[in-house]
C-alpha cells in the first residue's frame, strides 16, 4: 500500500514544516514517549542547531522541563565558542529542582565551558511582591540580560501533564480545563488555536518578547505531545522545531 509507505526523517522534516507552516523542523529516530534515549538524540540534535548558530558574546536563555535538561546533559564545549552567557528564561514555574531552568542553565554552562547566571524569584507571587520584585536593582540587572538574548531554547509540554506536574491550584486547573488548553511553554496555556488561555505570572521571557529573539528552538517530541506542538507552533512560525518521529507521525495522522 503506498499510503503506508514508511516516510524516511527528511520526508518527515518536510511534511511537518508543510503541516505546520513554519520555516525549520529536525526530526530525530524513534519515539521519547518509548524509548528514553531519544530525548537524548533530540539533546544532541538541538545541541548541533544551537552551534551553527551561536557567536561568541551570545546570551543563551533557556527553560526547564526534561527535555532540555536532556540538552543540558548533551552539550559539549565548542573551540570557536569560548564566551557565551546562559541564563533562565523565566522565573519559577513550579517545577522540581532538577527541572528547573536555573539548573538546566547552569548544568548547561558547565558542559558548553560558558557562564551562567541565575535569577532566584518564587513562584506564585502576589501582584504586590511581583512590583516590588521587578524594581529591585539586582533582580532588573538579570532581566534587562535576560531580555537582551540572542537565542532562546525552550520545551513544551502537554496542558493537563504540565498543570499537573506544577500542582496548579484547584480554580487554575478548572480554568485550565474549562478553555481547553493543549499545550504549554514558558509558563502560558494554549488551546488548539494557539490562542493563550491561561499564563503563570512570573517575570522573564514573556512571549510578546520572542518575535524580538533572533533565535527561538523549540524542542520537544513524543507522540503524547504532538497536539501540544501543532497548537503552540501556530503562535511561533519562526521558531525552529527540534522533534522526534513519533511526535511528527502522530502530527501528520500516521
Ligand atoms: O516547566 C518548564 C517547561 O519548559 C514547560 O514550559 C514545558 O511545558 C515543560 O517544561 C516541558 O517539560 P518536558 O520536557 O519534561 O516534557
Amino acid at each position: 500500500d503506498v499510503m503506508r509507505e514508511v516516510l524516511g526523517l527528511k520526508d518527515l522534516e518536510a511534511a511537518i514544516k508543510q503541516k505546520l507552516h513554519i520555516e525549520k523542523a529536525i526530526v530525530v529516530a524513534g519515539d521519547s514517549d518509548l524509548s528514553p534515549w531519544v530525548k537524548k538524540e533530540m539533546g544532541r540534535a538541538c545541541v548541533t542547531c544551537m552551534k551553527k548558530r551561536l557567536k561568541n558574546g551570545d546570551i543563551v536563555a533557556v527553560t526547564g522541563g526534561t527535555t532540555m535538561a536532556a540538552v543540558a546533559e548533551m552539550m559539549t564545549p565548542d573551540a570557536k565558542l569560548n564566551d557565551l552567557l546562559f541564563v533562565p528564561a523565566r522565573g519559577g514555574l513550579g517545577e522540581n529542582v532538577e527541572n528547573q531552568a536555573n539548573t538546566i542553565c547552569a548544568k548547561m554552562a558547565e558542559k558548553a565551558l560558558g557562564n551562567y547566571r541565575l535569577l532566584h524569584v518564587p513562584d506564585h507571587l502576589s501582584r504586590e511582591a511581583y512590583e516590588s520584585l521587578i524594581e529591585e536593582p539586582a533582580v532588573k540587572e538579570m532581566l534587562e540580560l535576560i531580555k537582551s538574548c540572542r537565542m532562546v531554547v525552550h520545551g513544551i509540554g502537554d496542558a493537563i501533564t504540565m498543570a499537573e506536574r506544577r500542582k496548579t491550584r484547584k480554580e487554575d486547573m478548572e480554568k485550565i480545563k474549562a478553555r481547553h488548553a493543549v499545550a504549554e511553554a514558558f509558563g502560558y496555556y494554549f488551546n488548539e488555536k494557539g490562542e493563550v488561555v491561561h499564563k503563570v505570572k512570573t517575570v522573564g521571557i514573556q512571549l510578546e518578547d520572542l518575535p524580538h529573539v533572533e533565535h527561538v528552538i523549540a524542542v520537544a517530541g513524543g507522540a503524547s505531545k504532538a497536539k501540544a506542538i501543532q497548537a503552540y507552533m501556530k503562535r511561533a512560525p519562526h521558531s525552529i522545531l527540534i522533534t522526534d518521529e513519533g511526535a511528527a507521525k502522530a502530527l501528520l495522522g500516521e
